[in-house]
């Protein structure tokens, strides 16, 4: 293997640049010549891409985004696109590629293998609703980013005695909500995995401010939906005045923390010595803070689902 390339893909997650940095430095250390490819799928088709040096990914490992831009493909889906997207490969002499990015970009890479291009994955989004890996690259510093947001939202919560909602991202994954609820201390944690009650959650809220709590945090994943219905149904419920923040893609952004930038780099790296070993078609990940390594379909079909002893315990400790 002589040339690999790295693109982005997907939404985009706070680590991107330190996992590319890790291709391109240990492809270079390997000495192999790296491409990158811009604005992912969308750039592989279109041919928009350049080789990378040491220098490129100078200064990244701090920032968020992706230098290499992203994109979602509508293109990629078709057999033509893909047929654009070999082609362009050929060219630019690309033996192996490292695509960093969510279950999507990883059913793309599949298919480049199964065109002979061999592929690795490594999971970049915040969302962590991929299964096979504990850990998806953005996922830490998202969660942080919600803390911050609970911080100061308690602050106006408490002086007004009101009830606030967080909604958060995560698509259909509630791990953002469950993880920055436990750790911000939020009063009740709404996901999609789980069925709620909003009976339940209004009696949490009326018992807490019984016993004088002055703040009343309800952390609510995107999954679920209806943050303003559930809203004005809690406030009609409990007479207590509630307030609905939709966070947004402020959760996307921002320089990733250290465990983000540790398992990019170590995945990243990885990726490239089993591309040099030959291998193809696999999905990097993180379990118990070693590097590991599945086939797609593997990672695909992994379901072990919502960790529910932790969900119980942010209930318990919030009664
Ligand atoms: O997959 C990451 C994510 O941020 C999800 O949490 C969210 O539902 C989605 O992307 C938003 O996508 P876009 O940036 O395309 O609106």
């Amino acid at each position: 293997m002589k040339t690999i390339g790295v693109l982005t893909s997907g939404g985009d997650s706070p680590g991107m640049n330190a996992a590319i940095r890790a291709v391109v430095r240990s492809s270079i250390y390997h000495g192999c010549k790296v491409i990158g490819v811009k604005q992912g799928y969308h750039g592989l088709i279109n041919g928009f891409m350049d080789e990378m040096n040491l220098s490129s990914v100078a200064d990244i490992i701090h920032r968020g985004g992706t230098i290499l831009q992203t994109a979602r493909s509508e293109a990629f889906m078709t057999e033509e696109g893909r047929k654009k997207a070999l082609y362009a490969l050929q060219i630019f002499g690309i033996d192996g590629l490292v695509v960093i990015g969510g279950d999507g970009s990883f059913k793309g890479a599949q298919k480049l293998t199964e065109l002979g291009i061999p592929t690795m994955g490594v999971p970049g989004t915040i969302d962590n609703d991929l299964r096979y890996t504990e850990y998806t690259i953005g996922f830490d510093t998202a969660v942080n980013t919600v803390l911050d947001a609970i911080g100061r939202i308690r602050d106006t919560s408490a002086s007004h005695g009101r009830a606030n909602i967080i909604e958060v991202m995560g698509r259909h994954c509630g791990d953002i909500a469950l993880y920055a609820g436990l750790a911000g201390g939020a009063e009740s944690i709404i996901v999609p995995e789980i069925q709620f009650d909003i009976d339940n959650v209004c009696s949490k809220l009326i018992k807490g401010r019984n016993r004088g709590k002055l703040h009343s945090i309800i952390l609510l994943a995107e999954g679920v939906g209806g943050a303003l219905d559930i809203g004005k149904e809690i406030e009609e419920k409990t007479g207590m005045e509630t307030r609905v923040t939709i966070l947004g893609h402020i959760q996307r952004g921002g320089s990733p923390t250290s465990f983000d930038r540790i398992i990019a780099s170590k995945m990243g790296a990885r990726a490239v010595e089993l591309l040099l070993e030959g291998k193809k078609n696999r999905a990097l990940g993180i379990k118990g803070l070693e590097t590991i390594d599945v086939d797609f379909e593997e990672a695909f079909n992994t379901t072990n689902k919502f960790d529910e002893d932790t969900y119980r315990l942010a209930n318990i400790l919030s009664i």
